[in-house]
């Protein structure tokens, strides 16, 4: 299948006030087809939203892709002008962020700004781009739309806010969206009537979605493929079903060991992750996770280990020696086969 996007080896640094480089991306490579759901997980600081910008070139005066290639519908975005990006930014690819009263204009009514887009982007005359922006309002379930066509956005709830969000964002039929953390400021009850009207709008349209999010609830409900996010790096990807099964990497499974299940037993313990995110993570020697990690021996701090993604079964990768070749099942055998170091067993 060809893919929607391809990204390969992309690399993002920012320059620090000390005018020094630090790259926070690290060699990222990973494909979106058409009609699916990728969620990027991994906890705060890991390089999420980083990449997701530098996908839409949209990174601050001060960070740049430093390598890699960004292949969306067959063009390599990190190639084109500016105004080449503009015509695909807002069209093709859209994004939606967490705060929708900071994206949204205040001194503008809500009908005006999803009328813009559909102006310039799609070229619509001023009637016909009234007529759709009602009936897109009306698509993402805002209760008397041509009322809220004037209406302001200080004037609107936050849950209300992100459906003209995602309004504007699907108002161009775009192939691609981009969410990051679009439900975190709002309750339980709206972000699941929000997601599930997302996912529903995603199908219907058939376009394909990035959604970025710290809730593995909210990954479980929407995912077809997740792909974990650490200290910059991919540390693993796998289908959803894969990788709430058989995590993996030490990562994931603390994760998932950080989080309630409705399935749990009543005496089940919740494990926090030890530690934080290293920062300036860069200049980490070996895997980046090993001062954290349960299952840390020797070879973790080697300098080769944490370089290469090893095969944990069809279409699920992971950045972990334990899954190397002559480490066929170290997890379930308690032994790091190529020092012998006994590893923590979490099966
Ligand atoms: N404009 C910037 N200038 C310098 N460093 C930045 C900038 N934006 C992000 N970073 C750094 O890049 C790294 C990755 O940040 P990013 O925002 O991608 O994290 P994230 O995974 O999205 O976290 P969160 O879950 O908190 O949103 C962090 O170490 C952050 O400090
Ligand atoms: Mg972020």
């Amino acid at each position: 299948m060809e893919h929607l996007l391809d990204v390969q080896n992309l690399c993002v640094a920012f320059r620090g006030d000390d005018h020094r480089e630090r790259t926070v991306v690290d060699h990222v490579s990973f494909q979106v087809n058409p009609g699916e759901i990728l969620c990027i997980v991994g906890e705060s600081g890991c390089g999420k939203s980083v990449t997701s910008l530098a996908i839409m070139n949209l990174l601050s005066r001060n960070g740049h892709i430093t390598e890699g290639t960004v292949l969306f519908d067959g063009q390599d975005l990190t190639k084109l002008s500016a105004k080449e990006l503009d015509k695909i930014r807002g069209s093709k690819m859209t994004m939606i962020f967490q705060d929708a009263l900071t994206s949204l204009n205040p001194v503008f009514t809500v009908g005006k700004q999803v009328m813009e887009s559909l102006r310039i982007h799609l070229g619509m005359a001023k009637d016909e781009s009234v007529k759709r922006a009602v009936e897109l309002l009306e698509k993402v379930g805002l209760p008397d739309p041509e009322t809220m066509m004037r209406k302001y956005p200080h004037q609107l709830s936050g849950g209300q806010r992100q459906r003209v969000m995602i309004a504007i964002a699907l108002s161009c039929n775009p192939k691609l969206l981009i969410a990051d953390e679009p439900t975190t400021a709002l309750d339980v009850t709206i972000q699941s009537q929000i997601m599930a009207l997302t996912k529903n709008l995603i199908h219907e349209l058939n376009m394909s979605m990035i959604l970025i999010t710290h809730d593995l609830g909210l990954v479980a409900e929407m995912a077809d493929r997740v792909m974990v996010m650490y200290a910059g790096q991919i540390v693993e990807t796998a289908d959803v079903y894969t990788l709430f099964r058989s995590p993996a990497h030490p990562y994931t499974r603390a994760l998932l060991g950080a989080v309630p299940s409705i399935y749990d037993e009543p005496d089940r313990q919740l494990v926090s992750i030890r530690g934080t995110v290293p920062e300036n993570y860069e200049f980490l020697t070996g895997c980046r996770f090993a001062d954290r990690c349960d299952s840390v021996c020797d070879n973790c701090r080697e300098a080769a280990a944490g370089k290469t993604m090893y095969s944990a079964g069809e279409n699920h990768s992971v950045r972990c020696i334990l899954f190397s070749a002559d480490n066929t099942r170290p997890n379930t055998s308690g032994h790091c086969t190529s020092c012998k170091e006994e590893v923590t067993s979490h099966d």
